[in-house]
């Protein structure tokens, strides 16, 4: 449609069916199927109220949302189409693994094409945005959704969350358009702007502390690089910033998201976000609430009854100008508008491009080699990979035969669609035993989590005694342990971010009677993982896999894949030691183990450094990579536009693997302290055995560039260090300087 007749549709609405188009309601609302991610509102709506909504969440299949857009427009008075939303995380049918691991990949463009994937199941089943891509930058494993990001670096969170952008909407062309309207295509909603992740004591929903600085060069580059992609939508979080909620913060909103970072789109709230705003205390009442929001720049308000209940009233009472309602319902038009739904209100809906999308050999297929490429193998001392021949396994632990191997954030993921680590070792006829071994949990809380019962408690310790003997009996062991899927996620945060107990318990008996023990770790955020690092002769970690995960597993295990992931996220020594990340400051007074001076930024109990530090994984093969040698040792403004950061790379081992190179940058004096060391660039190298690879990396003033102390965005003369290496470890050195 063109511009000018939104213009003039919304000439045409009376205030409340304006105000109508800026409420979402959960799918729940008009089918009985919906799903529901996030507090009821008590409160309800109205026949009325649902009568003018603008969109619905949490709905999906083409039939079904095809019916609701089909009657739903039909008495709507002016036949405005709804905007399908839903959480379209880590795939749709297909789940692919969660984004943490996708982070482990160091692989954007592979996370590219999962979102084109996700996409096209989404798009085939009604959908037309989804919830994602998350940008939020963490650091505390306590926080549950840190499996929903891909990770504690702002570098490599920025290459996802365009490479996830873009795989749902496709490339912005030269003049930074994108055809929304596109077969297969998706809206993107960039979330929870911002700064969700650092959470006070990674208690989800907490309030967030941070100096300015820190916000604008660690936090908010991610949701920028979205903006930059043109994602469609923008979210704002439930955490306040500077002790203001997100959703009313309008320095945030109004300054840095519009005026700084030019987004043009629409800004939604999270789910009662609006609302929350009186628990918050800044507002006591809705209508307060609700003045605040559209003030401060939210366009849709998710699930309350704020804006529908008292936009009206505001705007007869002149507490607010209608101009800025016309701004909010105009931008919704104009992304109904651009997906192309005044056309077409059905968009790319198709039940049987639906069904034939939906678990589909290719999407499965992908599913199986993105789970693989996303492992994480921290420890292996000769046992991986596996014999198929001559090599009796037992495969021991409550994830062996655990379908529930998806992200939480898996709305549409299935069980029965679901390849479990006994299922994918059927398939391959191998010599294996299988025993439980264990629960999940026997901890009170968490057994409500992963629905085991007391009943279930009961029969412990005969799993337990089954499984030793299984393990006695046995040439080597895998024990598939971790969390349940729904340990991480929202409202998922453990104060204790350990594997429990009754799982130590199997390792520490399995041990006893079996030497040769693998652990494969399912977890949705990085653990404490001390004692199955000293006591197993090898460690996977294969995080919540998806769809494939268990033909992955077993792949991987198998050697039919060679593990090339690292990790997007540090595993600390315990958990006080989080908030942890590789992206830290010298102090005044720095320490490095083995020091014995007692006054030293240290702890007296466990050293400084992680138990795997961000940017770390092995491989079945080895690599050698040389001396870092520099073009040049100084890098003039403006001149030399780059100089350049050369490695030679070596498969020193016998089988076929990729090798992540990582490019480290130290800004060694500034006008304000400067992290240890940043990731500024990473390549994926595969190599055939004995095959070497120079690897190039250049380095611009651009890359340099921070907040000074005159709060300007900057890069300051004076000397850089260099280093390349395959994790944020390395010390393979070199120095430059920067002048102008
Ligand atoms: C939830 C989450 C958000 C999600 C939204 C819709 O509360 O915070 O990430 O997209 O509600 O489900």
């Amino acid at each position: 449609m063109e511009q000018e007749k939104l213009i003039q549709l919304l000439a045409d609405m009376t205030l409340e069916e304006k105000a109508g188009q800026l409420l979402q309601v959960a799918g729940s609302y008009f089918e009985d199927e919906g799903f529901v991610t996030g507090p009821e509102n008590k409160a309800g709506f109205t026949a009325e109220e649902l009568k003018l909504a603008g969109s619905l969440l949490g709905s999906a299949g083409a039939k079904k949302l095809m019916d609701i857009q089909k009657k739903y427009m039909e008495q709507h008075p002016h036949h405005i189409p709804l905007l399908f939303m839903a959480d379209i995380i880590n795939g749709c049918r297909t789940v692919f693994p969660i984004p943490l691991a996708q982070g482990c990949t160091f692989d954007p463009a592979l996370s590219e094409r999962l979102a084109q994937a996700a996409a096209a199941e989404a798009a085939a089943c009604g959908i037309h945005l989804t919830f994602s891509p998350m940008a939020d930058l963490v650091q505390d494993a306590r926080w549950g959704r840190v499996m929903e990001s891909t990770g504690e670096d702002v570098f490599l969170n920025r290459q996802f969350v365009r490479a996830m952008v873009e795989g749902y909407q496709g490339k912005a062309d030269e003049e930074g358009r994108v055809d929304l309207s596109g077969k297969g295509k998706i809206a993107a909603c960039v979330k929870h702007f911002a700064a969700y992740g650092a959470p006070v004591a990674g208690r989800d929903y907490n309030a967030v502390e941070l100096s300015e600085r820190t916000l604008l060069d660690d936090y908010l580059p991610a949701y920028r690089e979205a903006v930059d992609a043109k994602a469609a939508v923008v979210m704002t979080s439930f955490n306040t910033l500077d002790r203001v909620p997100s959703s009313g913060n309008r320095k945030l909103l109004q300054e840095i998201l519009r005026a700084k970072m030019g987004f043009e789109g629409v800004v939604i709230s999270d789910w009662g976000a609006i609302r929350e705003m009186l628990s918050h205390g800044i507002a006591q009442s809705e209508r307060e609430a609700a003045k605040l929001a559209l003030e401060a720049g939210v366009d849709i308000d998710m699930m309350t009854t704020c804006y529908c209940r008292n936009l009206v009233c505001l705007v007869r009472d002149g507490e607010i100008e209608e101009s800025l309602l016309d701004r909010a319902v105009l931008r919704v038009l104009e992304l109904k508008n651009a997906l192309g739904l005044f056309e077409d209100p059905f968009k790319d809906a198709d039940e049987s491009k639906e069904r034939e999308l939906f678990l589909c050999e290719e999407h499965r297929a992908l599913a199986r080699s993105s789970a693989a490429e996303s492992f994480v193998l921290l420890k292996n001392e000769g046992m991986l990979p596996l014999h198929r021949k001559g090599q009796r396994v037992a495969f021991i632990g409550p994830q062996v035969e655990n379908r529930s191997i998806f992200g939480a954030w898996s709305i549409l993921g299935r069980q029965e669609d679901t390849v479990s680590i006994a299922d994918a070792l059927k398939k391959e006829g191998l010599d294996v035993i299988f025993a439980r071994g264990s629960l999940f949990t026997e901890d009170e809380r968490l057994m409500a989590v992963s629905g085991e019962t007391r009943q279930d408690r009961a029969r412990s310790g005969k799993m337990l005694e089954e499984a030793v003997l299984a393990a006695g009996g046995a040439d080597a062991v895998v024990l598939a342990l971790g969390e349940h899927r729904m340990y991480s996620g929202e409202a998922a945060s453990r104060a204790q971010i350990t594997v429990p107990s009754c799982q130590l318990e199997l390792l520490r008996r399995v041990c006893e009677v079996n030497p040769n023990v693998a652990v494969v770790l399912f977890t949705g955020r990085p653990l404490d993982i001390r004692e199955i690092s000293d006591r197993a002769k090898a460690v996977l970690v294969v995080w919540q896999p998806g769809t494939e995960g268990g033909s992955a597993v077993v792949d991987v295990l198998y050697g039919r894949e060679n593990p090339s992931g690292k990790l997007a996220m540090s595993f600390p020594w315990c958990t006080g030691q989080v908030p942890i990340s590789y992206h830290e400051f010298s102090t005044g007074r720095p320490y490095e183990e083995g020091m014995q001076d007692r006054y030293l930024s240290r702890y007296l109990d466990i050293p400084n450094r992680p138990l795997y530090p961000f940017g770390f994984g092995l491989s079945y093969t080895s690599f050698e990579i040389s001396d870092v040698a520099l073009s040049s040792d100084v890098l003039r403004r403006g001149r030399n536009a780059a100089i350049y950061a050369g490695v030679r790379v070596k498969n020193t081992g016998k089988i076929p693997g990729s090798e992540v190179v990582q490019l480290y940058i130290q800004d060694l004096c500034a006008s304000v302290a400067r992290p240890k060391r940043e990731l500024k660039g990473f390549i994926r190298v595969p190599l055939m055995p004995g095959e070497e690879r120079n690897v190039e990396f250049a380095i611009d003033e651009s890359m340099l560039r921070f907040t000074g102390i005159d709060m300007k965005f900057a890069s300051e003369d004076g000397r850089f260090a260099v280093f390349v290496g395959s994790s944020s470890e390395t010390m393979n050195r070199a120095e430059f300087e920067l002048m102008s």
